[in-house]
């Protein structure tokens, strides 16, 4: 914390945010030091053994001889259980009051003296001396809860508390949020505290600004979700168990979860993969459907600086017949970097801008970053100070603002933890929307303050409301983002209540899918990085946010030609669908890589366009049952172990697998195939899983598998969007009519099939979910669509492939 310090900090941030930044962090120690007790001794303590229990509906209360543990198992086999207690409300997670618990379900005597609950799909098993079992019906133990330690301080104050726990053998971790190294999380901690990881990161960087405490964990026994409920700091210690190769001596995978304060409460959900979103997601919230024009392709940078560049670059996509759906504003078109402004000089006519590219087809996103730049004159700053009694901004626990430094200087931060500072954030959109603005990109809420040591954010004893509860930044930390996207979606849902609004944030935490979706964040650029995306892509959809994509291309430097192919291809595939990079990177529209590149980019861009059908199924189906529309490969066969460890390749709903170039050179890559008829779309070939194949890799694209039988719906030929003039920029929405079934022949004595929901507007409407199936009837693929009232085939708009593949 020295002079050398500061020198780091002045070449961070320039010199009067790096001297800004480094007061800022003094400052943040101080307030620490004043506001935070140091926590004296401490007293261990364990729940001893059991003494009685309290039957109530769905379990009931286990009292031991220190402690008490709720535990209820929910009609569809989700388990509550809490100490000391804890019980699931108050709770950002959830989306509404908890499950109704299971009336037929309650506490029984168990052996050794413990007790159990019963339920249709789950048995929980609490031990003598405070394990909580979860089994399957069949009696498999899933997870094994050891009994809780705790540590309180002596003089008062939060307790800290380790939970661990043990599971198969054979098992495999996945989610904890958005983590660089997976998706498959190999022993190790990991941190849960929303960070930003000071520049662009890679996969060795954790944690990021995502964490979630939710694990994912499938072994051959079944597959569960554990959340452990509690937005605190905490560490999380996973290690993959060893199989003792028929000697009996397996080495169960366990997990140690070690959090700072805040309750001991958790939530089980078990089942099949897509049983398990379906129960995270009716627990914790639908995911919010972006609307359709989010699922076309989006282009972005820091730093297009004026309306010239935005049309020169929006041209260049129209000169080019590329399609284009979304242009993004970061923070260089606001005035002085200051959020709710723009720079006139640079954007005079920021509605008019707006107004001419929507009739081209492109919509303009806008960043919005939580820092307020704290000066006297600034409106929003202004305006917060006089909400409610004490204004919107943190204080700290002597009363005043806390300031930190961001983008426009010495900033303050909005408590989005209180409700009334979120609904005057919210109205602050009508602003955006008069510039012209169709949707949001929420930024910097980890939150950051620049600072040269220590954490990047606000000082942990900052104070929050928490919904009246009152606490710190300690409790907050995590759930700032969170807050901050459900005051913008609330705010727009309430200026624009005709339209779905679309937002996606960098930090969050369980439940922000309910507002909308994410991104990577700044990731590094090189192939390390590549990989990364598509890391977090998977563990965060199994953590329930479906609505994600990396910066194809990388945030920093210059990816080479060849990198910026190969991550286009499978950006090209993924929810989020955006090129985008720092001010002072290379450029990223496709044409600046040479003509090969801007011949394959244009094939992917034109394959994303023809699938845009697709994804609009996916986004509705994700809505419908929590399913992530880019899923692991185990997704459908959880017990196939060589899938479990398949980290290069993904399934693009139930119908596409998608195996990306994730290396240099490659020219040629394996692919795993879950089990059944596979077809490459390229070549028709067939293949038979499970099992892996080699196939082709060419620089014109990436191999994508069909499942034999799958119905997909795409663009028909002549439809709208497309490549054709005209609908070059944006591809024109509304693709209803021109539909079409592109199906994939079942292999002979099987069935296949497949779910189509079509695109009914960016408004409110429920579409109808269209079931068909498929199957070989005299050497003829015949498509039936199922309804209520049987069965009828269909034959228009229908595509026939994959027959007389070899
Ligand atoms: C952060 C964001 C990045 C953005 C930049 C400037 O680094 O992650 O996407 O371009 O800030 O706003």
């Amino acid at each position: 914390m020295d002079g050398r310090d500061l020198v780091r900090s002045v070449r961070i941030f320039g010199s009067v945010r790096g001297l800004r930044a480094m007061r800022s962090a003094w400052r943040q120690r101080r307030t620490d030091a004043w506001g935070l007790r140091p926590r004296g001794p401490e007293r261990a303590r364990v729940p001893g053994q059991v003494e009685g229990v309290e039957p109530l509906p769905g379990g009931g209360i286990v009292r031991f001889a220190r402690s008490e543990l709720r535990v209820s198992v929910a009609s569809g086999g989700t388990v509550f259980w809490g100490w000391d207690g804890a019980e699931p409300l108050p709770s950002y997670a959830l989306a509404g009051n908890p499950p109704e618990p299971d009336p037929r379900a309650g506490l029984e005597p168990d052996k050794g003296g413990g007790w159990r609950v019963v339920s249709e799909r789950v048995t929980v098993a609490v031990s003598r001396n405070g394990a909580v079992e979860v089994r399957t019906p069949g009696g498999v133990v899933l997870r094994r809860d050891l009994p809780p330690r705790w540590w309180e301080p002596v003089n008062g104050g939060p307790a800290r508390w380790v939970q661990r726990s043990e599971v198969p053998a054979d098992a495999r971790f996945f989610g904890l949020g958005g983590r660089a190294s997976g998706p498959r999380l190999r022993s190790g901690t990991y941190r849960l505290w929303n960070t930003d990881p000071r520049g662009s990161f890679a996969p060795g960087d954790d944690p990021l600004y995502i964490t979630m405490p939710v694990q994912l964990v499938v072994s051959d026994a079944g597959t569960h979700l554990a959340f452990h409920d509690n937005s605190w700091d905490g560490l999380v210690t996973l290690r993959e168990g060893e199989e003792g190769a028929g000697s009996g001596h397996d080495r169960p995978g366990a997990s140690e979860v070690r959090v700072h304060g805040g309750p001991l409460r958790c939530w089980v959900v078990v089942g099949t993969p897509a049983r398990v979103l379906h129960g995270w997601t009716a627990l914790t919230g639908a995911p919010a459907q972006p609307p359709s024009w989010a699922l076309g392709p989006q282009h972005a940078r820091w730093g297009f600086g004026s309306e010239q560049e935005v049309r020169r670059v929006v041209a260049g996509y129209r000169e080019r017949d590329l399609p284009l759906s979304v242009l993004h504003l970061d923070i260089d078109h606001y005035d002085r970097h200051q959020v709710f402004t723009v720079d006139k000089e640079r954007f005079p006519d920021l509605p008019g801008l707006a107004r001419e590219l929507r009739e081209e087809g492109v919509r303009l996103v806008s960043i919005v970053d939580p820092g307020v730049k704290a000066e006297p004159g600034n409106p929003v700053y202004e305006s917060g100070a006089a909400v409610g009694p004490c204004g919107a901004f943190v204080r700290d626990g002597r009363g005043r603002e806390v300031r930190g430094v961001v983008w426009p200087g010495e900033c303050v931060y909005p408590d989005f933890t209180d409700p009334a500072v979120r609904e005057w954030w919210g109205g602050l959109y009508e602003e955006r929307l008069a510039q012209g603005f169709s949707g949001v990109w929420h930024d910097m809420n980890e939150p950051v303050s620049f600072t040269p040591f220590g954490d990047m954010t606000l000082p942990r004893s900052a104070r929050h409301a928490l919904e009246g509860r009152g606490g710190d930044h300690r409790e907050a930390h995590n759930v700032y983002g969170l807050a901050m996207a459900r005051a913008g979606y609330e705010g727009l849902r309430q200026l624009r209540p005709q339209e779905r609004p679309f937002l996606f944030s960098r930090s969050g935490w369980a439940g922000m899918q309910r507002y909308g979706g994410t991104w990577s964040g700044d990731v590094s650029t090189g192939w390390p990085g590549l990989r990364a995306s598509l890391s977090l892509v998977l563990g965060l959809g199994l953590c329930g946010v479906p609505y994600s994509g990396p910066d194809v291309g990388g945030f920093d430097g210059s990816p080479s030609p060849e990198l910026f192919l190969r991550w286009f291809q499978l950006g090209a595939w993924l929810p989020l669908f955006r090129t985008h990079a720092a001010i002072d990177a290379g450029r990223r529209e496709p044409w600046e890589f040479g003509p090969e590149v801007l011949e394959y980019a244009r094939a992917a861009l034109a394959e994303r366009e023809r699938l845009r059908p697709y994804f609009v199924t996916l986004a509705h189906l994700a809505r419908l049952t929590g399913a992530p529309y880019a899923r692991p490969v185990w997704w459908g066969s959880p017990e196939d172990r060589a899938l479990r460890d398949c980290e290069d390749a993904f399934l693009l709903g139930d119908a596409l697998l998608v195996a990306p170039v994730l290396a240099r050179g490659t020219d040629r890559r394996a692919v795993r195939l879950p089990r059944g008829r596979w077809y490459d779309t390229a070549t028709g070939q067939a293949y038979e899983g499970p099992g892996q194949v080699l196939l082709d890799a060419p620089m014109s694209r990436i191999p994508v598998l069909a499942r034999a039988g799958a119905v997909i719906p795409v663009r028909g030929t002549g439809g709208a969007g497309g490549t054709g003039a005209g609908a070059a920029v944006g591809g024109a929405g509304g693709d209803g009519g021109a539909v079409e079934l592109e199906v994939w022949a079942p292999a002979a004595g099987r069935t296949g099939g497949g779910l189509v929901v079509r695109d009914v507007g960016d408004g409110w409407a429920r579409a109808e979910v269209e079931r068909y199936v498929t199957r070989l009837v005299d050497g003829r693929v015949r498509v039936e669509r199922v309804t209520s009232d049987g069965a009828a085939e269909v034959e228009k708009r229908v595509r026939v492939r994959g027959m007389g593949a070899g």
